[in-house]
């Protein structure tokens, strides 16, 4: 992809709600002109608070280069309908996540090219060398993450305005990793969502099982569940140790009890539209 050092025009619409303001603290950061836009009376006073002069939508759109729509999934459907018929020529509309993307709820224009892009949140193996990016377990304040992204056109200059972009809203970026919109559908919510932080959660049940149930001290169980996660995941993702034979013995006992045999067909996209479906309180996906 064609990185550079353009500024452009980029309007936020949705700036006061929890995605609207970390993207809109990183773009204050940089030379881009940027147009904020919020229509909640919370979120118009968040705006104000950070110091940020509001702007109508309309305007903004009109102007903007890229508009980026942090607003909840389910307005994104009747927030494109009202904004892409007003942005130029040869603009992007960027979203967040790829769910209303993917399942053709955003309104389209043939002139107006649509992006999506989602951060990866820092590595659980990122090498954190301060407080702050110790503390900075989201990302887009202080440690680096990486950021997935689509975007429907080949042309390099709209590919790098979208670059910069990511760039920026979720600043500091290691590397952007270029998908379609399907497959980032199928890495968030699957991969991500679905599956690993099911699998936190389900951590989390674990615990409280072995504390409120077994009666086993919440220290003891903590700190042996923190240390052991940590070793799971070094050992199967990054592959620094073997996990020990009475442990794989443990492991395969787990997968019969916990597992079903057919878990992989979350992957289908049958099961990824369900899955959608689900998330945007829709009966079906109608592509
Ligand atoms: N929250 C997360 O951790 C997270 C992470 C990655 C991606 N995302 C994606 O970011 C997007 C925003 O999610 P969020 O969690 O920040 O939502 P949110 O509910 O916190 O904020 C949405 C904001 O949009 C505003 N808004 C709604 N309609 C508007 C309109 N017509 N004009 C102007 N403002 C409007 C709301 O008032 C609110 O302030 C979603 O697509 C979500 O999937 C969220």
């Amino acid at each position: 992809m064609t990185t550079t050092t353009e500024t452009y025009t980029i309007a936020v619409i949705g700036a006061g709600g929890k995605m609207g303001m970390r993207v809109s603290n990183n773009l204050a950061d940089t030379a881009h002109d940027v147009r904020y836009v919020e229509n909640s009376p919370a979120g118009r006073q968040r705006t104000l608070d950070a110091g940020r002069t509001l702007t109508d939508a309309a305007p903004a759109v009109a102007d903007a280069d890229i508009v980026v729509l942090a607003v909840p999934d389910l307005a994104l459907g009747p927030v494109s309908a009202e904004l892409v018929p007003l942005m130029k020529p040869g603009s992007v509309v960027l979203t967040l996540d790829p769910a209303a993307a993917y399942a053709g709820l955003l309104t389209t224009r043939e002139d107006v090219v649509q992006a999506v892009a989602h951060p990866c949140h820092p590595s659980v193996f990122l090498q954190r060398e301060t407080p702050e990016q110790w503390a900075d377990t989201f990302g887009g304040i202080a440690a680096p993450q990486d950021a997935i992204a689509a975007v429907e056109s080949d042309d390099p200059a709209v590919q790098a305005l979208v670059e910069a972009t990511v760039r920026a809203i979720y600043a500091p970026v290691i590397d952007v990793h270029w998908v379609t919109i399907k497959q980032l559908a199928q890495l968030e919510p699957t991969l991500v969502e679905t599956i690993a932080c099911m699998i936190g959660a389900l951590l989390k049940e674990s615990l409280d099982e072995a504390v409120n149930t077994m009666g086993i001290p919440e220290a003891a169980a903590r700190s042996i569940l923190l240390g052991h996660t940590q070793v799971a995941l070094a050992n199967s993702l990054n592959g620094d140790n073997p996990f020990s034979d009475a442990c794989l013995i443990a492991m395969d006992y787990g997968r019969e009890s916990i597992i079903k045999d057919d878990w992989k067909k979350v992957f289908r996209d049958d099961e990824l539209d369900k899955n959608l479906a689900r998330m945007l309180h829709l009966d079906r996906i109608r592509r």
